[in-house]
């Protein structure tokens, strides 16, 4: 079966959900993405807990605990061949009459969850990297919600499509970096990856803390700070991370080539590390 939809599961051509969800509506929801390699979900207790602040952050009781949450991943899992995946799992507010308010008394929320093949990053992409425009970042102040409402994000990544590029970097209020619309950026100098620090401007990303983690254990330097948007240009490397991509390098940005406009070699490290670690950690 496909799809889990509120208590069941199904292929995904038959599942349904009301028009007047909240989550078509408003946008009134939250999701996680977790990859899954050779059916075995990466960081699941690290996705569960940054859902359980998304749904905080938006008021939103969990309709699950934990336990019941990884016995539903774990059932979407089972018929997946062993080729990298990720799942998608969206919670939204319930079904009500169009109000703003909370529904009173509350509905049960729609709780959704997919499979999809996670494609990786070309050939081409991780050796040439990919060219980057920075964005003003105009979202809410609440950018550690992992929010179903990405309008912004939407924009801004399309922005960077029709820019040519492979992703828009994120400059609040004119001076210092955020993130990508869909990843985070960390900067090198000097020999230290600097990455900016988690809190309500960033999504708190799992493969970002993957990503200090393989430093520290690897000798690395790496400091968390504010990043100023004229230091992306004098950057010996710049990197983003996601769950999707994993991690990529940024060759050029607004069009100027960053350190020689090649990989660098802390990319190159932390590339290697990580397809080392899928390998025999996720893979064995
Ligand atoms: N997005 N910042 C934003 C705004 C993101 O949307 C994402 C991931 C990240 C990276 O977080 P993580 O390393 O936990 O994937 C940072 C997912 C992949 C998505 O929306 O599809």
């Amino acid at each position: 079966m496909d799809v889990y939809l509120n208590g069941e599961y199904m292929p995904m051509e038959e599942a349904r959900i009301p028009v007047l969800d909240r989550g078509f509506m408003f946008g009134d929801g939250v999701y996680e993405v977790i990859p899954v390699y050779a059916r075995r979900p990466f960081r699941m207790r690290d996705h569960l807990q940054r859902l359980q602040h998304s749904l905080d952050g938006i008021r939103l009781p969990n309709p699950h605990s934990v336990e019941e949450w990884e016995a539903i991943l774990e059932t979407m899992i089972a018929p997946l061949s062993l080729d990298d995946h990720y799942l998608y799992l969206h919670i939204t507010r319930g079904v009500a009459r169009r109000d703003h308010p909370f529904p009173n008394p509350p509905v049960p929320p729609t709780v959704f969850v997919m499979s999809s093949p996670l494609t990786h990053p070309s050939a081409e992409q991780v050796t040439q990297g990919v060219a980057c425009i920075t964005v003003q970042d105009n979202r809410w102040l609440r950018c550690d919600i992992k929010a179903i409402s990405l309008l912004p994000n939407v924009l801004m990544r399309q922005a960077s499509v029709d820019a040519g590029c492979g992703e828009a970097i994120l400059i609040r209020d004119d001076s210092f970096l955020t993130e990508g619309s869909a990843s985070n950026i960390f900067l090198v100098k000097d020999g230290v990856l600097l990455a900016p620090p988690k809190d309500h401007l960033m999504l708190p990303g799992i493969t970002y803390d993957v990503m200090l983690e393989l430093a520290a254990s690897h000798g690395i330097p790496s400091q968390i700070r504010k990043i100023m948007k004229e230091e992306l240009f004098s950057a010996d490397e710049l990197l983003l991370t996601s769950s999707t991509r994993e991690v990529m390098a940024i060759t050029s940005v607004d069009g100027r080539p960053i350190g020689n406009g090649k990989p660098g070699p802390i990319f190159e490290q932390l590339y290697g590390l990580y397809q080392t670690f899928k390998r025999e950690v996720m893979r064995k």
